[in-house]
């Protein structure tokens, strides 16, 4: 990266001190990564933002949904900043709050929405976690999502998973015992979800049809192909890849499961990764005594994660040094309370 930007983002976090907190997600560039003061996966950074009390400005390099959550975590003295304010995320615009308020309408007009708890990805907008909040359902991460289910499955009968339909079809298939025939897809683009009644009353998984640009381009060929190329190659995933592709991985997890797994891996052993490339690149380069190679090379970056890059980091910055406050994210008191509700309930998860 350019040295007098790096010389200009260094000087500028100096000169904020202990003012400012920078997060970063595993998916970010090196370029920005390396002014990260903690880095993590969606659940750590949560977690991370809301233990940071003392700094008025937290600098969010990810996406907007992270930034929103740690607006809503956090205290009303802090203010969030997302340098970018055009990284977003696909799968979270897949779940709207209108289409959601339809969608529950149904279950309720069909007398089954008291028996179904809402539960979402935290990769939905602040209005969806809202939404959840309200009707006593929990937030989730790739990190958690199991025990968020079980979680769910004590509280009512049915789920109704938001927005990641493989997310939450890995999880209930393969950490819960539940089947595929368990699972119904909810399509927000046709009447009724593009279910019957009779689907949606016995599902006890209601899916929400998004899914993620970038894990979703993952396939079974790309698992089957490694194998054939790499003999003993191990192969790890991240839960938001297609079921097959999960089914057929030899581990799966968040970021920060791939990270450590890798962490522990013997040398000399071979790794196919699906995740985002950024991260892929970082551990190749992290882990020089094991073959670390991308599960598929025509997949490619995240490019909302991409937004952030070192000239709006050093923009962001250098503004917060002169006292101005750029691309503050900020959620609605009421949408807060209820959002942080379910938030909350992801936090005191056992
Ligand atoms: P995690 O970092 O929680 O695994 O999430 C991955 C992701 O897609 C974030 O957008
Ligand atoms: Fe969204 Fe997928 Fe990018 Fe994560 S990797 S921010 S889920 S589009």
């Amino acid at each position: 990266s350019d040295p007098q930007l790096v010389a200009r983002a260094a000087a500028a976090k100096a000169a904020l001190g202990d003012k400012v907190f920078v997060l970063g997600h595993h998916y970010q560039r090196d370029e920005v990564i390396q002014f990260a003061d903690v880095t993590g996966d969606s659940f750590k950074l949560a977690r991370d933002a809301a233990a940071r009390p003392q700094a008025p400005y937290i600098v969010f390099c990810g996406v907007h949904f992270m930034a929103e959550s740690a607006d809503i975590l956090t205290g009303d003295d802090q203010r969030v900043v997302l340098p970018d304010l055009a990284a977003g995320c696909s799968m979270a615009d897949m779940a709207t709050f209108d289409q959601v308020e339809e969608c529950w309408d149904a279950l309720t007009d069909l007398g089954i929405a008291d028996r179904v708890v809402p539960v979402t990805y935290m990769n939905s907008s602040a209005d969806i976690k809202a939404f959840v909040g309200r009707r006593g359902g929990v937030v989730c991460t790739s990190s958690n999502a199991k025990r968020a289910l079980e979680w769910a499955f004590e509280q009512g009968e049915q789920v109704l998973f938001l927005p990641d339909q493989h997310l939450g079809r890995n999880t209930a298939v393969l950490e819960m015992g539940l089947t595929l025939d368990d699972c119904v897809v909810y399509n927000p683009h046709r009447p009724g979800g593009g279910l019957t009644d009779e689907q949606l009353r016995n599902a006890k998984m209601i899916l929400w049809k998004g899914h993620c640009s970038v894990h979703g381009r993952f396939s079974l060929a790309s698992v089957e192909d490694v194998r054939t190329r790499v003999p003993g190659v191990n192969v790890l995933v991240h839960p938001e890849c297609r079921h097959e592709v999960v089914t057929a991985a030899d581990h799966i997890g968040s970021t920060e499961y791939i990270i450590k797994t890798l962490e522990a891996a013997e040398p000399g052993s071979s790794w196919a990764i699906g995740t985002e490339l950024n991260l892929v690149k970082r551990l190749a380069g992290a882990h020089p005594d094991k073959n670390v190679m991308f599960l598929d090379k025509t997949v490619c970056f995240c490019s909302t994660m991409n937004r952030i890059d070192l000239p709006h980091l050093v923009w962001a910055l250098e503004a917060l040094a002169r006292g101005e406050v750029p691309n503050q994210i900020t959620v609605d008191p009421e949408t807060t309370r209820h959002a942080k509700a379910a938030l909350d309930r992801m936090l005191a998860l056992p």
